[in-house]
This record gives C-alpha cells, sequence and structure tokens, in this order.
C-alpha cells in the first residue's frame, strides 16, 4: 500500500480510533462463566456494579446492556416524562435526544461554546425560565464546566448526566457520572472500558436506584409476590459482557495513565501547528482522554486531513453531531440556525484521531505528520 503522505510502499497498519482490549482474566471468566451455565444476573454482575460504583463513588450502579437504555432508563426512573422541557445540548449523539423522545419529554435544544464544547449557560437564559431538567454530557469524556452545575443548581432544575464518554473524568475531584441527580455510562467499543455493548445508571439516590433496577428487569419489583413496579424492559447485561468490562475496570487507573502518556506526545507533537488545537480539559479538571479530537480553524482543513488519514489508513472522523440537523428532527423541530449557530460551526470543524493503549509513539508520530502535511 502506497502512503499518501510518504510516497513509500510500506506496509503500514491500519489505526482506528479505538481498539478494545479483552484481557487474560476476563477470558478466563468467560471459560467459568460457560462451565457454570449462570449467563446472566450472576456473581460477574454484582463485581461489575460494586467495582464501578467504587470507581465513581456512587452508592448504586445497575449495569444495563447499552448506554442509550441505560440513559432511557435513567430518565424514567427519574420521573422525567410528559409534559416536561429538557435541556440538552444540541452538540452530541443521537442517543441523548432519542432518550427524551422516547421518555415523551419535549427536548430543548441548547447553543455550545466554541472553546469547551460546553452548553452555553447565555443559551440557556436566552430559553427563558421552564426548563425541568437538563441532561449535561461530557463531551469527547471532556469534564463539562462547573457553571452548568452551578446554573442548575440556582435555577433548581434538575440534572442527569450522559457521562457515555465520561467514566474516569472527574471535575475538580467529583467523578463525571455523579454531579447531578443520576448518571449514565456507555460501555460502547468506542468506550475507554467496553463490555462489547453495555451501560450503567449511577446514583446515590435509593429510590431512583429501585426503579432503575426494576426497569431493566420487566418491571420486577423483587418481592416475593412476583409483583411489577411499572412495566419495565429487559435491559440486563449479561455475565460475559460483565465479566469483558470487570477486568477493565479494575485496571482503569493504568489505562488512564496509557492514555494521558498519549495524550502528551500528542500534544508535543502538535503543539506548534497553526491552525488546530487539540480539545483538552482545564487544570483542575481530570479527563480520561476518551476521545482525542483536534479543533481546526477552517473546515476545509478538516475535511482536508479527514480524507488524507482516512486513506492512509487512519481513522478519523467527527466525534460529534448537530441533533438539531439530524433530518427527523430538523423536519419536527425546526430549530432555526441562529439558535445553535455554534454548534453547528464545531460539527465542521472538529475531527477524532486515533487514540487508545495499543498505539506507541511511531504510531503517534505517524498520524501528526500525515495530519502535518495538510496544511
Ligand atoms: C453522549 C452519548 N450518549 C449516549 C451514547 C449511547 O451509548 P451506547 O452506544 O452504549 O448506547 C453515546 C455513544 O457513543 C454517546 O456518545
Amino acid at each position: 500500500m502506497e502512503s499518501q503522505v510518504t510516497g513509500t510502499h510500506e506496509k503500514s497498519h491500519a489505526l482506528r480510533l479505538a481498539k478494545p482490549v479483552v484481557g487474560p482474566r476476563a477470558r478466563q471468566w468467560i471459560e467459568q462463566i460457560i462451565s457454570s451455565g449462570r449467563l446472566i444476573q450472576g456473581p460477574f454482575c454484582e463485581r461489575f456494579e460494586e467495582a464501578l460504583g467504587n470507581i465513581v463513588s456512587s452508592a448504586h450502579a445497575i449495569a444495563m446492556n447499552s448506554g442509550t437504555s441505560a440513559l432511557y432508563a435513567c430518565l424514567k426512573a427519574c420521573d422525567i416524562g410528559p409534559g416536561m422541557r429538557v435541556g440538552i445540548s444540541d452538540l452530541g449523539f443521537a442517543a441523548t435526544i432519542n432518550a427524551v423522545e422516547l421518555a415523551g419529554a419535549r427536548p430543548v435544544f441548547l447553543d455550545v461554546e466554541e472553546e469547551t464544547l460546553d452548553i452555553s449557560l447565555k443559551c440557556i437564559e436566552d430559553t427563558g425560565p421552564g426548563l425541568d431538567a437538563l441532561i449535561v454530557v461530557h463531551q469527547l469524556g471532556l469534564p463539562a464546566g462547573r457553571g452548568i452545575f452551578h446554573k442548575a443548581h440556582d435555577d433548581k432544575v434538575m440534572i442527569v448526566e450522559d457521562a457515555a464518554c465520561g467514566l474516569g473524568s472527574k471535575l475538580g475531584s467529583r467523578s463525571c457520572g455523579t454531579l447531578g441527580i443520576a448518571g449514565t455510562f456507555s460501555f460502547h467499543p468506542r468506550k475507554i472500558v467496553t463490555t462489547g455493548e453495555g451501560g450503567a445508571i449511577v446514583t446515590d439516590n435509593e429510590h431512583i436506584a429501585r426503579r432503575a433496577m426494576a426497569f431493566r428487569n420487566h418491571g420486577f419489583s423483587g418481592n416475593e409476590k412476583n409483583d411489577i413496579i411499572e412495566p419495565g424492559m429487559n435491559l440486563r447485561l449479561s455475565e460475559i459482557s460483565c465479566a469483558i468490562g470487570l477486568e477493565q475496570l479494575e485496571n482503569l487507573e493504568s489505562t488512564l495513565e496509557k492514555r494521558r502518556s498519549l495524550l502528551a506526545v500528542y500534544k508535543a507533537m502538535l503543539d506548534r501547528v497553526p491552525g488546530i488545537r487539540i480539545l483538552s480539559n482545564n487544570e483542575n479538571d481530570t479527563w480520561n482522554v476518551q476521545t482525542l479530537a483536534i479543533m481546526f480553524e477552517d473546515s476545509r482543513d478538516r475535511d482536508r486531513a479527514m480524507t488524507i488519514l482516512n486513506a492512509d489508513q487512519i481513522e478519523a472522523n467527527p466525534p460529534v453531531a448537530s441533533l438539531s440537523a439530524i433530518p427527523y428532527y430538523a423536519k419536527k423541530y425546526k430549530i432555526p440556525l441562529r439558535q445553535v449557530e455554534t454548534s453547528r460551526k464545531c460539527t465542521s470543524l472538529i475531527l477524532a484521531i486515533p487514540c487508545y493503549e495499543g498505539m506507541d509513539e511511531s504510531d503517534i508520530e505517524r498520524v501528526c505528520m500525515v495530519l502535518k502535511s495538510c496544511f
């Protein structure tokens, strides 16, 4: 294969955005699970939930079969539904708005700040009073700013965190996912910890935890009458999935360490390249380096970089979308561009590039060389 940049015929391996690791202990545990015949609702789910709760310091962690189902179940358990207005970042992933819609609530599209990708406080003010809840997304795993939590607190608006990308990130000393009434994580293969498909709800609120637990298991209350609290679904996470994730949870600290060292190498190599900046956390917070992304000054440079990287077997794509621009929602809500202008702009400027534990310095050098060749 000929490199677009060097023009050589060296065989360079493909670099993906993420590459999940299934460790040796997980493989043993899977054998054990298969031999035991207990494939669901067994000890690995309990261990997984306990490990997750400990990591984020949350009283309850409830494993679910995806980040999307976790968010949906979380909204239901928080009583977010018909007649309610729920603020969401216009910038993000379809799952957030889909969960709001499925819960029967009305999404209120909020613009973001270009510098941080956080929801714009001014935009919240402009929507006027009357938000019942706010879903805070930690974009790319970057902890959202304090301002949004203070504002919601002052306005007495319930916060649910869609921390799909935020496991291991912290705002000050507090883990993302635990800053509102409840939070959710995703364990999709792109995420820092993956169970294949998977997700979880974390909360300190006993009532919400009970409802979420029942909801993931058909609504069963767990009492001897075999009654249901309310109609639920089957959103359980299998024992095999939990075992895959458990080893990664136990190794989370070293994973975070490795990712931070990759970030440092990227920063050193791209520091002085004009026209781009690496999106990163502010000093007092901790970022899990879930999704490494570059912000370009010019969308044409972003598009050219994406094409050239992809042609060189380096996966790179826009990590976030404008939710109000998804044709279904554009038709349904007809949000004017001026309401979400920065979000739309950001979608044309951001590019996610490879960052995973299996990468080494020479891989990063390769990505950076291709990137630099775009200017
Ligand atoms: C912000 C956000 N919310 C929700 C989800 C959905 O997670 P899952 O793919 O596990 O359903 C994702 C997935 O990437 C996400 O980025």
